[in-house]
């Protein structure tokens, strides 16, 4: 059986209004670019969007970190701007930080989640999109899915997970990776992790087989422009069922609007809110960070989907839950620690507001 490769890459060309959502002429540009290659270069592709954020889900035979992949969603980024420009949408082209191609979107701005594997015999999948916050958000749901037993009960009843995962963790500051073996080295890897602002997980595998089980977009925009433009606003591949997490065991993290730094000029911490497609409209606040879920299964590379996973009565009690937790926050105001830490804001635009000050400051 050939290899499928699933890719997600995602970037904010500009946002409608403000940075809220999307304007329909965005996706349905993107949807006329991917037509024209679908079954050439491409099997199968979808077109979403989570807030103002352009999410390209395609699926060929042509692997990870393919240079002519990469480069079909760099040209659509591109001309998704110009569109998005004759639209004076907001931010256009917010995330193409170099002008020209130059063989992989990684480190230009857009982010990419990528897995090959062998499809099984059925194959459901789970994508995860998420607005307004940064890709250490991912960090807290795949611990819970890979890791906690009271969580997924599948780790402790299914033989096929009771061996565990393994996670590769990436230190976006220094640029280094470390493998973790868990449940054994589970200490260790919650005392990197629980930093999701600069310690974040790239990929899961099953112990017994070393088959991958999920894969996050990792970059982060501030570290690489040196500068505020925007938070990451990430994206997670997740594969479900027969050995790794049931689909309800890769969404029951979500059942708890744990806090994710983000929301406001990427500045402040709020809930994530897991909601259906047409709630990823951040508004209030421009926000509170948002999270969709795509649920395919995958038919020979094609794509059956997608299922709005979110859009379901039983995580109401979440996103309830996030509106109080909203309310609590937003009561604080300029107050740490809804606004980020001090090293945190570093890469946002507070430096050049406190520069002014700088020579009042007299000896105590
Ligand atoms: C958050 C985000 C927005 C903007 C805010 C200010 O990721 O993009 O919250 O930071 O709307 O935007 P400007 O400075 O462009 O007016
Ligand atoms: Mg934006
Ligand atoms: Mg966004």
């Amino acid at each position: 059986m050939a290899k499928v490769t699933l890719s997600v890459i995602k970037a904010d060309i500009g946002g409608f209004p403000g940075h809220s959502s999307m304007h329909p002429a965005l996706m349905e540009l993107a949807k006329r670019e991917l037509t024209k290659v679908k079954g050439k270069l491409i099997k199968d592709f979808r077109v979403l969007h989570c807030g103002d954020d352009l999410e390209l889900i395609m699926t060929h035979s042509k692997g990870v970190d393919n240079k002519e992949i990469h480069k079909l969603a760099w040209d659509t980024f591109k001309k998704g701007t110009e569109e998005a420009k004759k639209l004076k949408l907001y931010g256009a082209g917010q995330d193409l930080l170099k002008d020209t191609f130059s063989g992989n979107v990684k480190g230009m701005g857009p982010g990419v989640a990528e897995m090959t594997f062998e499809e099984r015999k059925s194959e459901p999948i789970m994508i995860f999109m998420a607005d307004k916050t940064e890709p250490g958000a991912w960090n807290y749901a795949l611990y819970k899915m890979f890791a906690d037993p009271f969580s997924t009960a599948g780790l402790v009843i299914d033989p096929n997970m009771h061996g565990g995962f393994t996670f590769e963790v990436h230190d976006l500051f220094e640029h280094k990776k470390v493998m973790l073996k868990c449940p054994d080295e589970i200490y260790d890897m919650l005392a990197l992790i629980g930093q999701p602002s600069r310690y974040v997980i790239k990929y899961v595998f099953r112990n017994s087989d070393k088959e991958i089980a999920a894969s996050t977009s990792t970059q982060r925009l501030s570290l690489l422009a040196g500068r505020y433009v925007g938070k990451d606003d990430p994206v997670m591949i997740v594969r479900a069922q027969s050995g790794l997490p049931a689909v309800g065991e890769v969404l029951e993290p979500f059942s708890f609007p744990y806090t994710v730094a983000g929301w406001m000029r990427g500045s402040h911490h709020g809930p994530f809110m897991p909601v259906g497609f047409c709630d990823a409209r951040p508004s209030r606040f421009d926000g509170p960070p948002r999270v969709i879920c795509a649920g395919f299964q995958l038919s020979g590379g094609m794509l059956e989907g997608p299922a709005d996973m979110f859009s379901d009565v039983s995580f109401d009690n979440a996103r309830n839950m996030a509106n109080d937790v909203a309310d609590y926050l937003r009561r604080h105001g300029p107050f740490e620690p809804h606004r980020l830490s001090a090293d945190e804001m570093e890469y946002t635009t507070l430096p050049d507001v406190l520069k002014k000050l700088g020579p009042r400051f007299k000896k105590l």
